[in-house]
């Protein structure tokens, strides 16, 4: 019988296949922060950035996955890890394809970053604190939300009456209320850009 199974696993094409048709690395790009901190703005802006010089990316955050896979999920401790975890599952088969993926989730404690990171690969993991400070945050409550959960309308409301636990050790850590938009870019594609090129080995 052995003559007429076929492996057809290993004729399957490899990620280093598609990195090398891509001509880049397919790397995770985390951000952490409180709602309001800038990581969208900041998510967005990289893609960009990272566009024009020819690379290929894919921004998951909130309004495309909490709209849509994980519309059943809301913000009690479960739920947040559940909607980490399949967002790790997804971000996984991106990063499997060669791409840029780029997660802008609050994703609010260290456990939950941890099994990301798991899920995901370490090695492929770059963790990205955007450390605006609540007051500043609360300050720009672009969606309404923190006057919201400071009268109680919102319950679990991160920062306010949720934890959020800094990460100990990120890749870096940006301050969108200490610098323009352009500088925290900046650094950021510093950062990243060696992580995504491919080098004569590979
Ligand atoms: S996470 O904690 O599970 O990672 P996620 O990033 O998906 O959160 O969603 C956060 C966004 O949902 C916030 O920016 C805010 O717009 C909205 N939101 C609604 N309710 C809450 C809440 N209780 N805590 C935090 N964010 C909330």
């Amino acid at each position: 019988m052995a003559e007429h199974i076929y492996p057809i696993f290993e004729k399957m094409l490899q990620r280093k296949d598609r990195e090398a048709l891509l001509g880049q690395r397919g790397v995770m790009v985390w951000f952490t922060g409180l709602s309001g901190s800038g990581k969208s703005t900041l998510a967005i802006a990289l893609e960009r950035e990272l566009y024009k010089r020819g690379l290929l990316c894919r921004i998951l955050d909130g309004d495309n996955i909490r709209s849509g896979i994980n519309n059943n999920l809301g913000f009690s401790e479960a739920d947040r890890t559940e909607n980490i975890r399949r967002i790790a599952e997804v971000a996984k088969l991106f990063v499997d394809c060669g791409i840029v993926t780029i997660a802008a989730f609050i994703s609010p404690t260290e456990a939950i970053r941890e099994m990301a990171a798991d899920i995901i690969g370490r090695e492929d993991f770059y963790e990205v604190y955007v450390s605006t400070p609540i007051e500043e945050c609360e300050r720009r409550d672009v969606k309404g939300l923190y006057a919201k959960a400071r009268r109680g309308e919102i319950k679990d409301f991160t920062g306010v009456s949720a934890p959020f636990e800094a990460p100990a050790h990120p890749f870096i850590s940006i301050d969108t209320s200490c610098q323009p938009l352009e500088n925290s870019v900046q650094e950021l594609l510093d950062a990243i850009l060696p992580k995504i090129r491919l080098t004569m080995n590979d």
